[in-house]
């Protein structure tokens, strides 16, 4: 198992090249079960999430081939049952659901169950599902959905924390192939459910609204192969700006989609960051003292709650006091008694994490729980004075491409170790 060894106060120069977008590659790469016919999928990140789409794939019997930051998969002929033990092992699979239900009327997968960050239930996708007239059935750990014939309906889609992104996605792709018109109302914004229906319908589909809350799906028989390129992820670019500000450094990123990123940019902004944009490229510094800023995290235009953690990391080294809500997962605070061992003061009281900042932090080793509380340990350890050991990386390279290798080329002190 690989650990990070930072040793801090390194201030980040340079520039940094964002990589295809987790968030968007999975569901697209799910979404080619629903036709016969060869998709090849761009800008694909070396992921270890990237590799078990892949191996989920070809367990239903796809052609998959990963090359060169392109992913190219033929799905002839399919089984409509996913392996248990890998669907149960990654979380965003259960995108699986709405192609096989769409493309065979018959779907059996693993539930998955929750995660350190929070319950996770699909409620919402088997209420989109029996909305298209399918009968849902959960036996033995698994989740069944089946239909005669699927047929189009209306169904609104906002739940407890509001849209759901997968579950939109989900209903999405079933009703590409039902009979007839689909209404999702609540539906999720995020660009990555915009990059997912445009190459919906670069297969085929008749899908309009993407990006509103309102979709409308009218349906098809059959779809087609299609050829496609994600977008940049904007997880990842933030990340990078977040580390820039937090070691005093001055990070230029390119290949990001600058209008993703509104809500982040004009809370950096608030925070004292200066973001000045030149094309496509961002140039991401402090201009001057960081202000200490309270953060809500929403669903998309919303500021993301995949940049919780890394934001309360900025703000462990800035002056004052900064409320951060989430709202959006019930347990995503599994980062701060991390960062306590770092020396952070934060007090979490309910769904609030109340950050004293200001003091400096101090290297020592923590412990990686989720993708994105990682990423917020790195830029702390970036910042702290002296050694700290990130360890169990392994839920870095999830979603981060070559992070090390990235911070490395902007100058940073980081190692990774074998720890086996
Ligand atoms: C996607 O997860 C992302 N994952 C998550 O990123 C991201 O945090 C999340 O959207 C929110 O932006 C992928 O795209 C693979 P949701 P998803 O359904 O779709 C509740 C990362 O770090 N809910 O939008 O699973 C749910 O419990 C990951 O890259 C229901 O109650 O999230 C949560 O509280 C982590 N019932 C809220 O909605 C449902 O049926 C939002 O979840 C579905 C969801």
């Amino acid at each position: 198992m690989d650990s990070f060894l930072i040793k801090g106060g390194v201030p980040l120069h340079g520039e940094v090249k964002i990589s295809g977008a987790k968030n968007a590659v999975l569901p697209i790469m799910a979404a080619t079960l629903l036709t016969a016919e060869p998709c090849v999928i761009h800008g694909v990140p070396n992921l270890s999430d990237v590799k078990f789409m892949g191996q989920i794939l070809a367990w239903l019997g796809a052609q998959v081939s990963l090359e060169g930051g392109s992913v190219r998969v033929q799905a002839h002929k399919i089984k409509g049952q996913g392996d248990y033990d890998l669907v149960r092992k990654m979380r965003g699979s259960i995108c699986i659901m709405g192609p096989l239900l769409g493309r065979l009327q018959k779907v059996r997968v693993s539930l998955p169950g929750g995660c350190v960050i929070g319950a996770r239930p699909i409620n919402l996708h088997l209420k989109g599902f029996a909305a298209l007239g399918a009968k849902i059935h959960i036996e033995n750990g698994y989740v069944r959905a089946t239909a005669r014939r699927l047929a189009g309906g209306e169904v609104f889609l906002g739940g407890r924390a509001g849209s759901t992104v997968l579950g939109t996605a989900n209903v999405m792709m079933a009703a590409t192939l039902a009979e007839g018109v689909t209404v999702i109302e609540s539906a999720a914004c995020e660009p990555e459910v915009v990059d997912l229906a445009q190459f919906l319908n670069a297969m085929g589909a008749r899908i309009s609204g993407a990006g509103s809350p309102t979709l409308t799906i009218t349906g098809v028989e059959r779809l087609h192969g299609a050829e496609h390129e994600v977008i940049p992820d904007r997880i990842e670019a933030a990340t990078y700006a977040i580390a820039a500000a937090a070691t005093k450094g001055e990070v230029t990123i390119t290949g990001a989609r600058p209008d993703h990123l509104h809500a982040v940019f004009d809370k950096l902004h608030e925070a004292g960051v200066r973001v000045e944009r030149a094309g496509a490229a961002l140039t991401v510094r402090r201009g001057g003292r960081l202000r200490a800023v309270d953060v809500t995290t929403l669903p998309y235009p919303g500021f993301p709650t995949d940049l919780q953690a890394q934001m309360m990391a900025l703000m462990t080294l800035t002056p004052g006091i900064s409320i951060i809500t989430e709202r959006i997962f019930e347990s995503r605070f599994m980062h701060v008694s991390e960062l306590a061992r770092l020396g952070a003061d934060i007090e979490i009281e309910g769904p609030s994490a109340i950050v004293k900042g200001g003091q400096p932090l101090s290297g020592a080793p923590v412990m990686a729980s989720d993708l994105r509380a990682s990423a917020a340990l790195v830029i702390a350890g970036l910042a702290a004075r002296g050694a700290t050991q990130v360890n169990r990386v392994y839920h870095i390279d999830r979603g981060y491409e070559n992070l090390d290798g990235k911070l490395r080329a902007l100058g940073a002190r980081i190692e990774r170790v074998d720890e086996s």
